[in-house]
């Protein structure tokens, strides 16, 4: 007999850990006050105050959008030609870049990343992702039937280069093709922040692989508003258009992340590739999954994003304020880095952005911790590798003294001689162990 479900939507039964460790903390707040409890599990950024972050220089400039545009479908399926002007202008022309590129709104970057996989590969097909990453990218590859090879993101504290090289060089030769995800910068869920001379090699490595089939890389720059360089951060994406004629970059953007206004669901891919009959194809294909999947993006949403893009006045507001976020989120990480460092507990290299990692390379441990920790009312994210840290949630008074409170239950479970210590590194990276 067959099933409601079809054939490929099984195995579909989602483990939320966000959710569920999200949802522990606003128990534990209910259940022993607010001062109590240590959540980070929240990967939106919320004040000292422990109130929900929300921009004045965007929410003034979003009451002053006329009705009608917040009640509209967007006039394009690629979004309004204003908003797609506006992405270039907040990607490239803020860097002094003047780009060549096709935008395409999506509903968040999360849109740009589960498109950019429909539409590169075939069911069956495999995707690459770093092993420590955002846990819906495994959402996304189920969702579109891809498997998953995993490139190790780290050798030491910097990015492992030659995991990236020898996973891409595998897939190519099994299937002549290849969609890499790279997270950068503020890497969720370790903070991790990508050199130039790391860029320059990954990208003469995926110039030089593209001989051999096309290359798609999948740049998702979620976290790109909260970076310490700013804008000069952006100066990057003038390399993506000397890349070869077999390469097209995704930039998967998130406006709506930019905006802390997560709800929103803005966003867009951004195609760079001086192959301009393959960037069509791909765009035409694109349009087809956002008529068939989404329909059109939130207009008023877009055209408050677009005014804010667009305006210099807005835009000079919004920087202000924002950057004033950005250094916020410095001050709490250097608690917690500098206080990690005093006790011993090891850290994945961070550095910038919403999320800091505990690295525990021992699953049970790991396990075992994430567990303990919230009889303590602290509330992580277990993901693989480690236990995310959203310091984008945890006022500073919080912080202070955390990475010894950690330590110390650490220390307790791996002197308690019952644990059945694995070996380290034997974790397979599996849905239980993801970060959304
Ligand atoms: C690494 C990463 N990529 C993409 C996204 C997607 O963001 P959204 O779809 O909310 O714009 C997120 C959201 O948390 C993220 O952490």
């Amino acid at each position: 007999m067959k099933d409601f479900i079809s054939e490929y939507a099984h195995g579909k039964e989602i483990v939320d850990t966000v959710f569920e460790a999200a949802s522990g903390a606003i128990s534990a707040i209910k259940k022993h006050g607010d001062d109590a409890v240590v959540n980070g599990a929240f990967g939106t950024y919320f004040k000292e105050d422990k109130t929900f972050l929300t921009f004045d220089s965007v929410y003034r400039v979003f009451d002053k959008v006329p009705d009608f545009q917040k009640g509209k479908y967007a006039s394009s399926i690629a979004g309004p030609p204003e908003f797609q002007e506006a992405v270039k202008e907040w990607l490239f022309k803020s860097a002094g870049l003047d780009i060549d590129a096709d935008v395409i709104a999506t509903p968040g970057g999360t849109g740009a990343l589960s498109s950019t996989t429909k539409n590169t590969l075939a069911p069956g097909e495999t995707v690459i992702h770093p092993d420590i990453g955002w846990g819906p990218y495994k959402t996304i590859a189920k969702e579109n039937n891809t498997p998953v090879e995993y490139y190790q993101l780290f050798d030491g504290d910097a990015f492992n280069l030659e995991s990236f090289k020898a996973t891409c060089t595998k897939v190519m030769k099994d299937q002549g093709k290849v969609l890499a995800f790279i997270n950068d910068p503020c890497q969720n869920p370790t903070g991790y922040t990508m050199s130039q001379e790391e860029w320059d090699d990954v990208l003469s490595f995926i110039n030089e692989l593209s001989e051999q089939g096309p290359f798609i890389l999948l740049h998702d720059i979620a976290y790109i508003d909260f970076n310490q360089k700013g804008d000069d951060y952006k100066k990057l994406f003038e390399k993506f258009t000397t890349m070869n004629e077999n390469v097209l970059t995704v930039i998967a953007f998130s406006a709506s992340k930019t905006l802390t206004a997560y709800g929103w669901r803005v966003g867009a891919q951004v195609l760079i590739s001086s192959n301009e009959e393959g960037r069509r194809k791909f765009k035409h294909a694109c349009g087809n999954s956002a008529r068939g999947g989404w329909s059109t993006v939130n207009n008023g949403g877009m055209v408050c994003f677009s005014e804010i893009a667009l305006n210099e006045n807005n835009k000079a507001a919004y920087m202000k304020e924002k950057n004033a976020y950005v250094t916020l989120l410095k001050e709490r990480a250097e608690i917690m880095i500098e206080e990690a460092k005093d006790v011993g507990l090891p850290l994945y290299p961070y550095h910038e952005g919403f999320f800091i990692t505990i690295r525990i390379d021992d699953q049970v441990v790991k396990n075992e911790l994430h567990l303990k920790l919230k009889n303590h009312n602290i509330f992580f994210v277990n993901v693989y590798g480690g236990l995310r840290v959203a310091i984008c949630s945890i006022p500073k008074t919080k912080l202070k003294g955390l990475a010894k409170r950690v330590k110390n239950v650490l220390d307790e479970i791996v002197e308690d001689e019952e644990t059945p210590l694995k070996e380290s590194g034997d974790e397979t990276n599996d849905e239980a162990n993801t970060t959304p």
